[in-house]
Parts: structure tokens; C-alpha cells; sequence
């Protein structure tokens, strides 16, 4: 069984999230709406300031995995100033880690920070061709929200935004 662990990206691990944020852009462009042309021409201080704490009160959780000493899966929580809903970004796996469970993991650590930070629910977009995507979203309990529009200004590709209410009575 392949052993992986999550941790929070800090501040100085600015050049790490520059690293694995690139090529998760570069092996699945359909999947986010920030394309890697783009993200090449951010400078150093942009990637450095995302992972610094907010000034505008909003909550971040950069989640990163590693397994055999190699960083394999990002995803972002954040929570916007005085909102009780968490989002949920940047979901990506590495092709050679996809199948072993990382993205489910990566959802339980996020939904359990948005339970303690008392969130009402979790929701994030998906490209609707996805099949990958979609399927770990519905197996995890989110629905489809009436919410779509296009991944990029010029795609012809649709996103859906899909909702998980949490309860925090269980
Ligand atoms: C989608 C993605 C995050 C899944 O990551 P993963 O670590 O391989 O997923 P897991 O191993 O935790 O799988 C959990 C469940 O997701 C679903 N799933 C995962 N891959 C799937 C696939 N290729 N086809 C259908 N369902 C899939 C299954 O229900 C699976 O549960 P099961 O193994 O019990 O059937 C990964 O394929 C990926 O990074 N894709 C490219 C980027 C992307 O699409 N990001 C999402 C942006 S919204």
C-alpha cells in the first residue's frame, strides 16, 4: 500500500507551490480556469504573497501530499472574510499517485478545517467533461448547484459548481 502525507504549505514554501501548481496546470489545462501560459508570467512575488496570510480576514488552508519524498497532490481551502461557506481550489493529483485514495484524503482534511471553522458547507466548480472529477465529487456526497458557466473566457468547456452541506451535528 503506497503511504502518503498531507501537510500545510507555509509561507516559505512559496517556491514549492510555484513548482506543483505549474504542473498541474501544464498536465490538466481542461481542469482550471487559470491556464499555464498565464500563470508562467505571474512573478515571484505573486506566487510568495497567495501563500501569505490574508489581510482581508478570508481563511486559507494550501494543502500539499507527498509520497516517496516527492510532492504528488495539491488543494486549496479557503473561506471567505465572514462567510460560512468553504471552497474548495487547485484540487489536483499527479497522474502517476491518481487511484490510491490522495484526493478523498485531501477532501477529508478540508472538510474537517471547515467543520471546525463552523461552515455550513463545502463547494467548488467542475469542468462537466471530467468524468474523473465529477465521479470523486458524487462518490463524496456533493451535488450539482444550477450554477454553470464557461472554464475560460474563449473555452468552449462549461464548469458546474456542486455543493456538500456539512452537519455538524454528526
Ligand atoms: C480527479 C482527481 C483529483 C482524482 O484524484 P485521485 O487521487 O486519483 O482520486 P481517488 O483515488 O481519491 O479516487 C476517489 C474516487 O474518485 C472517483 N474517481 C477517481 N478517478 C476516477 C476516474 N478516472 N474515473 C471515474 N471515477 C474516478 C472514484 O469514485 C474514486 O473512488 P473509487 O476508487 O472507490 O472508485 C485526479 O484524477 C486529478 O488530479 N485529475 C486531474 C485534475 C483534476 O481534474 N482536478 C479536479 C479539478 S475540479
Amino acid at each position: 500500500m503506497s503511504q502518503f502525507n498531507i501537510r500545510v504549505l507555509k509561507p516559505k514554501d512559496w517556491p514549492l507551490y510555484k513548482q506543483i501548481r505549474l504542473a498541474s496546470l501544464q498536465e490538466s489545462p481542461d481542469a482550471f480556469g487559470l491556464t499555464y501560459q498565464q500563470a508562467l508570467l505571474l512573478p515571484d512575488a505573486d506566487w510568495a504573497s497567495l501563500l501569505n496570510s490574508t489581510s482581508d480576514g478570508a481563511l486559507s488552508l494550501p494543502l500539499v501530499v507527498d509520497m516517496n519524498q516527492e510532492m504528488v497532490a495539491l488543494a486549496w481551502g479557503l473561506i471567505p472574510a465572514n462567510k460560512d461557506v468553504a471552497h474548495i481550489y487547485q484540487m489536483w493529483v499527479a497522474p502517476k499517485a491518481r487511484g490510491k485514495g490522495i484526493a478523498i484524503a485531501l477532501l477529508d482534511e478540508l472538510k474537517a478545517w471547515a467543520l471546525a471553522k463552523q461552515c455550513k458547507s463545502l463547494q467548488l466548480s467542475v469542468t462537466t467533461t471530467n468524468s474523473a472529477a465529477v465521479g470523486l465529487y458524487h462518490r463524496y456526497g456533493f451535488q450539482a448547484a444550477s450554477k454553470q458557466q464557461a472554464l475560460q473566457p474563449d473555452s468552449a468547456l462549461v464548469v458546474q459548481s456542486m455543493q456538500l452541506p456539512l452537519n455538524h451535528a454528526a
